[in-house]
């Protein structure tokens, strides 16, 4: 199906939208948390990436992918040619959820009610967008844009249609990558996770 135009007003909408998002109360998550991390990124993108959730160094900085799963999403955007500014990037969970131990904030993953409550901002940003691909990184992110539980070795690779008229891929999440212990697996599925993006990336230009 052919997508919708964007709204002329795209600009205001969106920023009323994230002003909206900041005073979320729609889960419990709000209350230990810094604040809101909103989508980032130009409005036209073709592409947009959702992840799981802001982490520590993005709840404190009010912004999507700037810790060690930032850099690295970073680099292997690079690689892949593909420009972070020209891509909006957001979580599927707006706020970072986490236990306390001592002065470390654990990360937390959320939970199916956590995801779904969050879903309504997810899809008025992709419907204000419309980006021609959505990519999850992670099975959090692809739960949000799917709608439902899938894992990332069976949705993996393969673009799928969705309801929005959008396409989506489904790939690992960088803290995984990060968390691989035996480097030689880490670089090769790095490697691939580069050449994903370089291809989704080939697909909008
Ligand atoms: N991991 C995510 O999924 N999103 C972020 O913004 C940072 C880390």
């Amino acid at each position: 199906p052919k997508a919708p135009a964007r709204p002329s007003n795209i600009n205001v909408a969106w920023k009323m939208l994230r002003e909206e998002a900041m005073s979320c109360t729609r889960c419990h998550l709000y209350q230990d948390a810094t604040q809101t991390v909103f989508g980032e990124g130009p409005l036209d993108a073709r592409l947009a990436l959702i992840g799981e959730q802001p982490g520590d160094q993005e709840d404190i900085a009010g912004r999507p992918f700037v810790g060690p799963a930032g850099q690295l999403l970073d680099r292997a955007l690079e690689e892949a040619r593909i420009d972070r500014g020209s891509i909006y990037v957001t979580n599927a969970v707006k706020h970072f959820k986490h236990e306390r131990r001592g002065k470390r904030r654990i990360h937390q993953s959320p939970d199916t009610p956590e995801i779904k409550a969050c879903r309504w901002w997810l899809d008025r940003e992709l419907d204000l967008l419309r980006p021609r691909i959505v990519v999850a990184l992670g099975v959090t992110a692809a739960r949000a844009m799917l709608g439902k539980a899938v894992t990332i070795s069976r949705t993996r690779g393969t673009p799928i249609s969705m309801e929005n008229g959008m396409e989506g891929w489904v790939t690992v999440h960088p803290s995984f990558l990060l968390r691989l212990p035996d480097e030689r697996r880490r670089e090769a599925e790095r490697a691939r996770f580069v050449d994903e993006l370089r291809y989704i990336g080939e697909r909008v230009k």
